[in-house]
């Protein structure tokens, strides 16, 4: 099947099973669930969901295996970008071309709907129909992404950083932490659910690892050069803030050179048949996307 009808067929395959997974807006507290919904429906690329279940395909399993683990991949990932968005962090209002999460709901409600979509995905792994060892090993590798040494951590260093000068390993560890870290948990699991094997296992942690930083890059890039109306957000800001971004420290063109190379990297440490045209096209769109 062509890439982008693969992906969109995958998207619309989460996203109706995120409406499953998701508390229904009419069960108290109803102004919670629907702030979750809201968000976590809220129209986005779906892109940890297709890395995690292509790589499933990719380790030998089918999309079924790693069908609620990608779920709460997805779940993780729009917790964090209801908190990034907070008066707090980002002071954003725009998101998936809608008001975020605190405009729509009070920031009250948009912590709480962080929280509780935090706690969803975590419940949400723990009920995989698998073998449990697969399903603790999950589990493991979702947690340490989110915490203090990955997501969670890396979002911490990203502000103390701001209007801070910065050293190239300090912005490193900025990007792989803060998105690096969600996106190789992704193409882990979707390798653990799909029954690799320990190597296979590491192998798409490090592409994982690796297509994380570029997409991160490309997302700084983006913010520099790429418009409001395609991304659904807000541009130039990370200048205004005085952000650690790579344009920053290094200029647009080696920004998308070093993104270039950290892909083919990426794909350098995959050495798979069966899978890997919807792995390679899925890498590219992600980094040289305009959106
Ligand atoms: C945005 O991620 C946050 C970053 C880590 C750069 P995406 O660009 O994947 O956002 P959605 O899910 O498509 O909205
Ligand atoms: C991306 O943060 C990482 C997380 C949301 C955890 P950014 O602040 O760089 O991403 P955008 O540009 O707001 O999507
Ligand atoms: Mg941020
Ligand atoms: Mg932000």
């Amino acid at each position: 099947m062509e890439f982008e009808i693969q992906l969109k067929a995958y998207a619309a395959q989460v996203d109706s099973r995120l409406a499953e997974l998701l508390p229904d807006s009419s069960l108290p507290p109803a102004e919670l669930h629907e702030a979750m919904r809201y968000s976590c429906l809220a129209p986005g690329k779906r892109l940890r969901p297709a890395f995690c279940l292509a790589c499933c395909i990719a380790a030998g399993g089918a999309i079924e295996d790693a069908f609620d683990a990608a779920c709460a991949v997805e779940m993780v990932h729009c917790f964090s970008l209801i908190h990034d968005d907070l008066p707090a962090i980002d002071n954003d209002d725009l998101r998936r071309g809608m008001p975020t999460c605190h405009i729509k709901f009070g920031e009250a409600v948009a912590i709480l709907a962080g929280d509780a979509l935090f706690a969803l995905a975590f419940d949400t792994l723990s009920r995989v129909k698998a073998d449990p060892a697969r399903v603790v090993a999950a589990i493991g590798v979702l947690t340490a992404a989110s915490g203090s040494s990955g997501l969670v951590g890396g979002e911490t260093i990203d502000i103390l950083a701001e209007g801070k000068p910065i050293t190239a390993d300090l912005l490193e560890a900025i990007h792989a932490k803060k998105t690096g870290a969600l996106i190789a948990a992704s193409c882990e699991i979707g390798a653990i659910f799909g029954g690799g094997d320990q190597k296979a296992i590491a192998a798409m942690r490090e592409f994982g690892q690796r297509i994380g930083l570029a997409f991160q890059i490309a997302d700084d890039v983006l913010n520099e050069v790429g418009s409001a109306h395609l991304l659904g957000k807000a541009v130039g800001s990370d200048r205004e803030r005085q952000k650690a971004t790579f344009p920053a420290l290094y200029g647009i063109e080696a920004s998308r050179e070093r993104a270039r190379r950290e892909t083919e990297l990426a794909l350098g440490a995959l050495n798979l048949t069966r899978g890997s045209g919807f792995l390679a096209d899925l890498s590219s769109f992600s980094v040289d996307r305009l959106s």
